[in-house]
């Protein structure tokens, strides 16, 4: 399949397995090491702000989200409140759902490459706005993903990863989402050069140096 631009370039390490922040360090935007909850969240507020149609992700809720992200207790919390978010100790955390997700990502942070075409069997053809005709997820298909993506992880999973994925895919959708004729999709080619090559869509990289 096609790419829609080149690898961006730094390094990420395999610590990290969100597709998203690991895209925001590898386009430069986020360190790999300790970032400040606050610039970890004005940063992934001001990507999704360059997303179609603006969306908005409130700064407070990035905050709370990645507080807890090394741990629940008042000891963690007090230190990750005072450091901040180290990007690559993300792993075993307590939003680490150990495989119980789309598997996309393998926990060395490498792209399985069966897992990525599996997401298009959720897929349809997508009309955009410009009458481009892609593959994409409508909200409807990402559920069915995400509920399937629990199903299958039966014996492995806690009730908590089926709440943590809606803060996961969908908010993935209204960030990066593009406007079709059926709604808003998340296209897949979208989402194969986020996780192939870190790297956000070109229009929205071109809309947040504009915004510079
Ligand atoms: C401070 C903010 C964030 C933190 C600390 C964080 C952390 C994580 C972690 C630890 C995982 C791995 C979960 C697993 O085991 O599957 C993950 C996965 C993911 N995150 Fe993030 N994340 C953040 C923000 C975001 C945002 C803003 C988006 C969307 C725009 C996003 C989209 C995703 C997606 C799509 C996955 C993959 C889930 C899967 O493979 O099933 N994350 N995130």
């Amino acid at each position: 399949m096609a790419r829609a631009r080149k690898p961006a370039s730094m390094p990420v390490s395999s610590g990290n397995p969100c597709p998203f922040l690991r895209a925001l360090v590898a386009e430069g935007l986020l360190d790999d090491g300790v970032e400040p909850l606050s610039k970890v969240a004005s940063t992934v507020a001001r990507v999704a702000r360059a997303g179609e149609g603006g969306p908005s992700l409130p700064p407070a809720a990035i905050w709370a989200i990645a507080l807890i992200a090394h741990g629940l207790t008042p000891l963690t919390l007090a230190r990750t409140a005072r450091e901040g978010l180290r990007l690559s100790g993300l792993r075993d955390g307590p939003l680490d759902k150990h495989g119980a997700g789309s598997g996309i990502l393998d926990p060395r942070g490498r792209v399985v490459e069966r897992e990525l075409a599996r997401l298009d069997e959720f897929a349809s053809e997508q009309i955009g706005t410009s009458g481009q005709s892609e593959r994409g997820l409508t909200l409807p298909q990402i559920r069915r993903y995400m509920d399937t993506n629990f199903e299958r992880a039966e014996g492995r999973r806690r009730a908590l990863d089926r709440k943590l994925m809606d803060g996961e895919w969908p908010v993935l959708l209204k960030v990066m989402g593009r406007d079709g004729s059926g709604g808003r999709y998340l296209s897949v080619a979208d989402v194969r050069t986020l996780v192939i090559d870190r790297a956000l869509p070109k229009r929205m990289t071109q809309a947040l140096a504009a915004a510079a």
